[in-house]
């Protein structure tokens, strides 16, 4: 084929109106790419930038073939997503990527961890929980999770239960419950592989979570585990891609634990919360290299330039309504300090508003900087709750 495209390069039709939908947009721009974005809210963050917005709900059969038939590809940014409507639109020629038939694998969890283990991909034990039941639980053995197949984000679809004690906290919803790990540690390796099979992993990296509310807290790049860990950690990503023979970027979770052994916990079939850093701190950030994949043109290097670590902007507790950004001038003062806001219209306590990512020498460095930030920055409200 000739190197030859057109301007625009491709429309890109883009379900999901977020911030990864706003972040792949900004890409899409510098690759001569235009956009438009399905969601629901008027002016969201995806569509503030695209500029083109179709109003309508992410499972809304009319608007999904509407943004087909507008685009020559289209992608997504989250989930939960009518597959059915995807492959009926594909079937009919539109290219879709990542291939909804993979996405209803994979938004399915206890499908996706079906999957996994007849791929041969190490992940841990498992057993199906169409409704809630005390006594296939006691069965199992505690401690364990269980996890929503459908629709959880952040920990809001998984229930760890240390006992038979805790049951009662149960999700009232078809779930299935696996082995509680002993994680030493939670990696995370985003994998990138196009519509010709070639196939890049970024370096390792590793999240650390918020005690209470399982909401990242920071993110290390890259993990800080032996060279050979984060190797074993990389192959294990790009085979569980290959596997699934993905195409797009896809963020695959994992477990590290004491003695050495991987085990990957989900994937998220699309770019991730770890991979923002690779914005700064990679050749090819997260968003552009999904945007590579998908239409075909050759990945970009994965390779990292510089140690960073990555924070969430989470809105404060006891505020709510339209963001107040408290001490944006006193982080963008310190260097390396990178700040991204999201365009969220109205803030709640917990909601992700934004994220930081710190660049340094060191990986230690940059969290100690990051750890300042976090005690400066605060995503506030203009009504007090
Ligand atoms: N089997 C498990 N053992 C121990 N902790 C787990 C297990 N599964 C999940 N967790 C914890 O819960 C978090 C959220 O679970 P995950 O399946 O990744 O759901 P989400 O889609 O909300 O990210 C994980 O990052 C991890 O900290
Ligand atoms: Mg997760």
């Amino acid at each position: 084929m000739e190197d030859v495209y057109p301007y625009p390069v491709a429309r890109i039709g883009l379900i999901g109106g977020g911030q990864l939908g706003r972040m792949m947009v900004k890409a899409a721009k510098r690759l001569g790419c235009t956009c438009v974005v399905l969601d629901p809210l008027q002016g969201s963050p995806a569509g503030q930038v695209a500029g083109h917005q179709i109003v309508g709900d992410y499972s809304d059969p009319g608007k999904l073939r509407e943004l087909a038939e507008s685009c020559d590809i289209v992608t997504f940014e989250l989930e939960d997503i009518d597959t059915g409507t995807l492959i009926a639109l594909e079937a009919e020629g539109h290219r879709i990527y990542p291939r909804p038939a993979l996405l209803a694998t994979i938004q399915d969890k206890y499908r996706q961890k079906v999957f996994l283990r007849d791929a041969g991909i190490p992940t841990s034990e498992f057993i199906d929980m169409p409704e809630p039941d005390a006594r296939a639980c006691a069965a199992f053995g505690y401690p364990l999770v269980q996890k929503a197949r459908r629709g959880g984000y952040d920990g809001r679809g998984v229930v760890v239960m240390p006992d038979a004690g805790t049951f009662s906290g149960h999700l009232p919803v078809p779930s299935y419950i696996e082995r509680f790990i002993e994680a030493e540690k939670e990696l995370a390796v985003m994998v990138a592989r196009n519509v010709g099979g070639e196939c890049r992993a970024y370096p390792t990296v590793e999240m650390r979570f918020h005690e209470r509310d399982n909401v990242l807290d920071f993110l290390l790049a890259p993990a800080n585990v032996p060279a050979e860990t984060a190797r074993r950690a990389e192959a294990l990503a790009v085979r569980t891609v290959e596997a699934m023979q993905g195409v797009g970027v896809f963020g695959i979770e994992m477990f590290l634990t004491a003695d050495g052994e991987l085990l990957v916990n989900e994937v998220a079939p699309r770019t991730h919360n770890s991979g923002h850093h690779t914005i700064e701190a990679c050749v090819t950030d997260q968003f552009e290299q999904h945007l590579r994949a998908i239409l075909g043109l050759p990945l970009g290097e994965t390779r990292q330039l510089s140690p960073a670590t990555m924070v969430n902007l989470l809105g404060e507790p006891g505020y709510e309504g339209r963001p107040v950004i408290a001490g944006l001038a006193a982080v963008l003062a310190i260097s390396g300090v990178c700040v991204h806001v999201y365009g969220k219209a109205v803030t709640k306590p917990g909601r992700k508003m934004g994220h930081v990512t710190v660049i340094d020498e060191t990986v230690e460095a940059a969290c100690a900087k990051a750890s300042r930030v976090k005690t400066l920055i605060r995503i506030l409200g203009d009504k007090k709750l």
